[in-house]
């Protein structure tokens, strides 16, 4: 079954082929990012009217080049699965909009999809293979806009056990490196030059790490950075690397802590981590490292690096589990919803 991914809800046009063929195998034909990193980088974030006509510009050539890329036909397609919310509305409609006349034209059956339900099946490609969830699952889902830890007891099948009471993590990450100028997107900027630097020079607060429940909060975290910038820059002497490695520290104790915690609690079988925070070597290789400690029989799975942040080979992939139940939209009905959320 060859499925066309569509992903176009904030600042990348990604386009993705996949193949997915007997015995689990999955052949990734192509996955094009045509990305806007550089146009938003001089706002520092994402400017949606931008973003939307960029979507415009790029969608249908790089369509184009991505068949091309997979030397694959039209005719070939079985399915166009497309992200159509959450995220940004002008920029899902670009996709979804593209998605529609494509449907018509080539006469191919469409699936919607939850752009969240897309970042936790990245978990499933590894080595050109279709891993296999053992339930029940927990996802720790960090991106730019969720944090979430989210309990599947079958594909399809969410719970919200956790969520952010009020910043994401990835936005922590972006406000942080805002704030000290260097550079958009926060994140992967923020982890440079933390890896000079101290984890422990600063100790800044781990927020609810010692709740009960399983929300997380980072707020209060972006604002003890703020105060310690404000009150270190007098005196000039602030390392940058360690401050980062420190705040770097923090996000990452508190997410880990709660995802073992919630696992325990839960009688969880496999734990996956999703979304661009899930990129972070820091909190890939620490997860892991508790995983390994406290529940040694655990499956755990994460996405590629690549596959962490904004693609369409996600969007292909959660698809996939929706055309095996037929699961499609008429494309007639196919609505971009920037609110759409998953549980
Ligand atoms: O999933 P994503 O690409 O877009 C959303 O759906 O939001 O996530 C983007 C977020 C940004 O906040 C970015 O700073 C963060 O993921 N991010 C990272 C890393 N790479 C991307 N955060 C920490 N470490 C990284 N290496
Ligand atoms: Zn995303």
């Amino acid at each position: 079954m060859i499925i066309l991914g569509i992903e176009t809800s904030c600042d990348e046009t990604a386009i993705s082929l996949l193949d997915f063929q007997k015995n689990n195998r999955i052949k990734l034909l192509a996955n094009v990012i045509s990305s806007q990193i550089k146009t938003h980088q001089k706002y520092g974030g994402v400017v949606p009217e931008v973003a939307a006509r960029q979507h415009l510009a790029n969608i249908i050539p790089t369509i184009e080049f991505t068949l091309r890329k997979a030397k694959v036909q039209p005719k070939e397609i079985d399915v166009i699965a497309v992200a159509s919310g959450p995220g940004l509305i002008t920029s899902l409609m670009v996709g979804v909009e593209t998605t529609k006349v494509l449907a018509y034209a080539w006469q191919k059956p469409v699936i919607g999809l939850n752009h969240i339900e897309g970042h936790i099946y990245a978990n499933l490609l590894i080595n050109s293979h279709l891993a296999q969830i053992k339930f029940p699952a927990l996802c720790l889902v960090v991106s730019g806009g969720h944090t979430e830890l989210i309990h599947m007891a079958d594909h399809g099948q969410y719970k919200l056990v956790g969520r952010t009471l009020d910043d994401a993590a990835g936005e922590a990450f972006d406000k942080v490196a805002k704030l000290l100028k260097i550079g958009y997107p926060g994140g992967p900027a923020i982890e440079k030059i933390a890896q000079k630097g101290d984890p422990n020079a600063f100790d800044f607060p781990r927020p609810m790490i010692k709740y009960k429940n399983f929300d997380f909060s980072f707020s209060g975290l972006k604002t003890s950075v703020l105060y310690l910038v404000k009150k270190e820059f007098k005196n000039k002497k602030i390392p940058l690397a360690d401050l980062l490695a420190s705040f770097q520290q923090a996000v990452v104790d508190v997410l880990t802590d709660k995802t073992i915690r919630a696992a325990q609690e839960l009688k969880i079988e496999t734990v996956m981590m999703a979304g661009g925070v899930a990129a972070n070597q820091k909190l890939r290789q620490e997860l892991k490292a508790k995983i390994k400690k406290n529940l040694p029989n655990l499956k755990f799975l994460k996405p590629n690096i690549q596959h962490c942040t904004d693609n369409a080979v996600m969007i292909a992939l959660a698809g996939y589990f929706h055309a095996l139940k037929k699961d499609f939209t008429p494309w007639q009905k196919l609505k971009a919803d920037p609110n759409w959320e998953l549980v």
